[in-house]
């Protein structure tokens, strides 16, 4: 944390200072595998990882560091600042990735993806960027459908159900997901253009 966050952290009153033209952007990246894969697979991307969680945040910066990447940025915090900070229509891709659940129904209201989430997604984000989630939660997956549906920034791009059952080739899997996939739960992968 010492030795290598100081030189790629994002500065809230610059945030995209150094970054190359299009960037993407993780939020709750947990241990990170899908942030690094994608870093990996796209060098000329930089990316915005965002996760509060320090032993992820000590994962990627470890991978960062034996893998010699260059393009990978790191809030070690909650995205919400990071988001009002951000500038309008900067982001060409963003991913939330099995966001905390919260099962219990007097919980709910802590979920992360909500209204207020997605306005701030589609004040920051390209129009033509796409905007993926998963969750192998049915009740999350409801309830981000109903935000998304009814919000005038996002389109789905799904044209049956395969779109949203299967994961597609370039979303590497997270080990959240490879839990949920043990445990029995299905998953549910979102794709939404911002209009
Ligand atoms: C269930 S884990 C999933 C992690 C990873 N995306 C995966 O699929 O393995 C949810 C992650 O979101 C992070 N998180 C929760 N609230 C957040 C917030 N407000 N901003 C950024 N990350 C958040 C948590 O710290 C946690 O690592």
């Amino acid at each position: 944390m010492a030795a290598v966050l100081p030189r790629l952290a994002v500065d809230l009153l610059q945030p995209l200072a150094g970054t190359s033209a299009e960037i993407w952007l993780e939020i709750g990246f947990g241990g990170g595998e899908h942030l690094v894969w994608q870093a990996l697979h796209h060098p000329g991307i930089t990316l915005i990882g965002c996760e509060p969680f320090e032993d992820g945040v000590v994962k990627v910066l470890s991978a960062i560091d034996e893998q010699g990447l260059g393009n990978i940025r790191l809030r070690a915090d909650d995205c919400r600042p990071l988001l009002r900070a951000l500038p309008e229509a900067s982001i060409a891709r963003a991913f939330v990735l099995f966001p905390d659940p919260w099962p219990k129904r007097k919980h709910v209201k802590r979920r992360l993806v909500s209204g207020a989430l997605l306005d701030q997604l589609a004040h920051v984000m390209t129009a033509g960027a796409e905007l993926r989630l998963a969750t192998d939660i049915g009740d999350y997956a409801r309830t981000m459908l109903i935000a998304l549906m009814a919000h005038p920034s996002f389109r789905w791009t799904a044209e049956g159900p395969t779109d949203w059952r299967e994961r597609p080739a370039d979303w590497p899997p997270t080990r959240y997901e490879a839990k949920a996939i043990r445990e029995g739960r299905p998953c549910n992968f979102f794709r939404f253009v911002r209009v």
